[in-house]
């Protein structure tokens, strides 16, 4: 199963991820991760993308399509993937088609999850992650057991770096300017499902659950 996971930042797209990619073993693609892992690697692709990160903006469309290209050339995903938060832009999508062509590939589903601005900026400040898994919690919406410690291993909970007011402010800002016009894109080519992103977790991950099931024959 090929999926697409668009949303702006706060939706909700690593939360349901998780779920989805265990459900379904298939591996999950984030473009964000891999540049934060980049970034604690200390590699060239982190060294690129911290700037641009650290300020909310989007890194540079030819760093972000290379790494995609690479990543989604691995055995692993000749048995499906989720891309969560790529593509975010026009020339992205453009490329990703290119990319699923030359792969032989096609994505089976565009799943969008609409989530209004003032409940996206309550989820980012709230937000905190397990140094572990990886893991996300919300102070209030979905807190960890034990106050501070990720429930399945006990890791410590941290804020991410661009989780601060001002560059969550820019993150959103920057997204929204792309999403429209992305959306448009895959509106245009029929294949775009909007998910009501604004319920809780398992209630959002039951409706996209259900969509996926549906292609399952
Ligand atoms: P990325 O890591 O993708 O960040 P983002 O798009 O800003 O999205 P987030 O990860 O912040 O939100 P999410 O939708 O995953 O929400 P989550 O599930 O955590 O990208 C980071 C940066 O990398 C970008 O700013 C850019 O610089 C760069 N980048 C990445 N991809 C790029 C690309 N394609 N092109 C260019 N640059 C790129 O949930 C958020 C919070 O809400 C959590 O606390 C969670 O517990 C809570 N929550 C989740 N669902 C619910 C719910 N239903 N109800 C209540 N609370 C909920
Ligand atoms: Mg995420
Ligand atoms: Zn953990």
């Amino acid at each position: 199963m090929n999926i697409v996971l668009m949303g702006l930042p706060g939706a909700g797209k690593g939360t349901q991820a998780d779920k989805i990619v265990e459900k379904y073993a298939i591996p999950h693609i984030s473009t964000g991760d891999m540049f934060r892992a980049a970034i604690k690697d200390g590699t060239e692709l982190g060294l690129q993308a911290k700037s641009f990160m650290d300020q909310g903006a989007l890194v540079p469309d030819e760093v972000t399509i290379g790494i995609v290209r690479e990543r989604l050339a691995k055995p692993d995903c000749n048995t499906g993937f989720l891309l969560d938060g790529f593509p975010r832009t026009v020339p992205q999508a453009e490329a990703l088609d290119s990319i699923l062509t030359d792969l032989g590939k096609a994505i089976e589903h565009t799943l969008n999850i609409q989530v209004e601005k003032e409940e996206l900026i309550a989820r980012l400040s709230g937000r905190r992650i397990c140094k572990t898994c990886g893991t996300s919690y919300h102070l209030i919406f979905n807190p960890p057991t034990e106050e501070g410690k990720c429930d399945k291993d006990g890791g410590e909970l941290y804020t991410r770096a661009d989780d601060n007011p001002e560059t969550v402010a820019n993150r959103l800002e920057v997204n929204m300017n792309q999403a429209q016009p992305l959306l448009d894109f895959y509106e245009a080519k029929g294949v775009l499902t909007n998910i009501d992103g604004q319920q809780d977790i398992d209630k959002v991950f039951a409706d996209l659950d259900a969509l996926l099931q549906g292609s399952r024959s």
